[in-house]
């Protein structure tokens, strides 16, 4: 059994090539465990979204080692990617990426049915997902309908629905109030412990950092020791 969600040795992305290359991740070393709860912090432009990018099997890694769960990310093609995120990865967006002309209870079997659910199961467990997260009344609306609070709890149930191993949070509270922010986390940090997710948030937000079991710091490409508190 590999207790390892996530192992990094030496992971660069380089943007670009020739004149125009940028180097956004300069040499990563990292690794989550199993069920960590791990949140992801630093300036603007440091490579947070890129990082998050090479985990979540969307953009491949130029150089060093990425394994999740054990499967190697480094030395794929790109057209392996797609496969793997939908095994692996539930993603959980700033802006939360619903798809407004579906109903809520769509937008979260749409991804089940993509990993080769039946539509009935798909519905389901869509269903269970959005109880869960308290919008058992809110099914058959359109993600218009809602607050932002509940789009975010929308986009909560559908990254954790079909239980991926891993849920990336991009800045999931950016466009929340401080009150709700909280309440989202704090959702997202109880079904994780309950269903076992592995989970890595990036955030500006230092009112939710209580909620991990550890923070790690970016800087300009580079984990960083904590930085000092002025
Ligand atoms: N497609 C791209 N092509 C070239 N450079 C890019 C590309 N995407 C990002 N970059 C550069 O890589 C660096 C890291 O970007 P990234 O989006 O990972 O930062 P970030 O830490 O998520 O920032 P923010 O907090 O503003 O979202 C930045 O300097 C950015 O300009
Ligand atoms: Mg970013």
């Amino acid at each position: 059994m590999n207790d390892l969600a996530i192992e990094l040795r030496g992971l660069t992305k380089t943007y670009g090539t020739g004149a125009l290359a940028f180097q956004a991740l300069k040499g990563i070393d990292l690794q989550v465990k199993t069920g960590e709860f791990m949140m992801l912090v630093g300036p603007s432009g440091s490579g947070k979204t890129t990082l998050l990018s090479i985990l979540g099997c969307v953009l491949s890694p130029t150089e060093g080692e990425a394994v999740l769960f054990g499967e190697k990310l480094h030395g794929r093609k790109e057209s392996e990617l797609p496969d793997l995120r939908l095994s692996y990865i539930g993603f959980i967006f700033q802006g939360n990426n619903l798809i407004p002309a579906l109903s809520v209870e769509d937008n979260v079997a749409f991804p089940l049915e993509l990993r080769g659910a039946s539509r009935k199961q798909a519905l389901i467990e869509a269903r269970d997902v959005l109880s869960a997260v308290g919008l058992s009344d809110k099914m058959k609306r359109h993600p218009n309908d809602l607050s932002g609070g509940q789009r975010q709890r929308v986009a909560v149930a559908r990254a954790v629905a079909g239980r991926p191993p891993l849920i990336l949070a991009d800045e999931p509270t950016a466009s929340l109030d401080a009150h709700t922010g909280q309440q989202v986390t704090e959702l997202l940090k109880k079904l994780s412990t309950e269903r076992g997710h592995t989970v890595v948030v990036v955030t500006h937000d230092n009112r939710i950092f209580h909620f991990a079991d550890r923070t790690v710091h970016m800087e300009d490409g580079l984990l960083v020791p904590a930085p000092a508190q002025p």
